[in-house]
């Protein structure tokens, strides 16, 4: 069975003082039998040292060291305690125009240095209403993620561009179709396909997380908005552990 994992993206939101927050959530999901997988700035990592919670990294450059001003390579992530890493959030493939070549890359410095990736992909508005999806989920699939990933090193987060930060969320046969198409191609290619867990990500909140876990094939979310309040970030987790 893959493992089930309730994610949480900061982006660039918090300080020292917003670790309260996972204090809060430490209080009422500490013994989660599920993975709870938050994502802070870079800056707090080291800070979420005492949490029961696994900590991950939102982007990390592909090599191990050297002159890469502003940037954080996979082990300076591990050192500070992280064991995750997201690569190719849309957000990094948009601001920083990071391609398929560079995510997996970066996905392969992550497992060189010991993190699970989380490797994300998603089509755009446009390329769904052009009926692209699948083709663009078969493109970023081939091109994001190693041929050296096995499904205990690496993570699929399918994010529709569109669905994210928006309130807009696919329906569920989207979602499903998708996610069943992921799933197929990881089967094709890895041996373990069956056991890679394979997150949805786009305007996951407590209101439509228990409908969208009911669907084949998801095994989790990647949160972005929700996941910066405990009472959020909460009855997705509770949603997740009862699916
Ligand atoms: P959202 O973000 O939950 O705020 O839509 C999801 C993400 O970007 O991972």
């Amino acid at each position: 069975m893959p493992r089930k994992i309730a994610a949480g993206n900061w982006k660039m939101n918090g300080q020292r003082e917003n670790l309260r927050e996972l204090q809060r959530l430490e209080d009422l999901h500490g013994d989660a039998d599920i993975a709870i997988l938050i994502c802070p700035p870079a800056t707090l990592i080291s800070a979420c040292e005492d949490t029961p919670f696994d900590i991950g990294g939102q982007d990390c450059h592909s090599a191990v060291s050297g002159a890469h001003t502003g940037d954080v390579s996979a082990d300076m992530l591990a050192d500070a305690g992280a064991s995750y890493v997201l690569t190719g959030h849309s957000e990094r493939r948009t601001d920083h125009g990071e391609t398929d070549a560079l995510v997996a890359a970066k996905s392969v410095a992550a497992i060189d240095a010991g993190l699970i990736a989380v490797i994300c992909i998603g089509e755009t508005l446009d390329e769904r209403e052009s009926g692209k999806t699948l083709n663009v989920i078969d493109t970023q699939l081939a091109g994001s993620l190693p041929d050296s990933a096995n499904a205990q090193d690496c993570v699929i987060a399918y994010e529709p561009v569109w669905a994210i930060g928006t309130g807009k969320v696919p329906t569920l046969e989207q979602i499903a179709e998708v996610h069943a198409h992921i799933r197929a191609r990881l089967n094709a290619r890895f041996e373990d396909g069956d056991e890679f867990s394979l997150l949805y990500g786009g305007s996951v909140k407590g209101s439509n997380a228990a409908e969208i876990f009911g669907v084949a094939n998801v095994d989790g979310a990647l949160v972005g908005g929700a996941s910066l309040k405990a009472k959020d970030f909460s009855p997705i987790i509770t949603a997740l552990e009862r699916a």
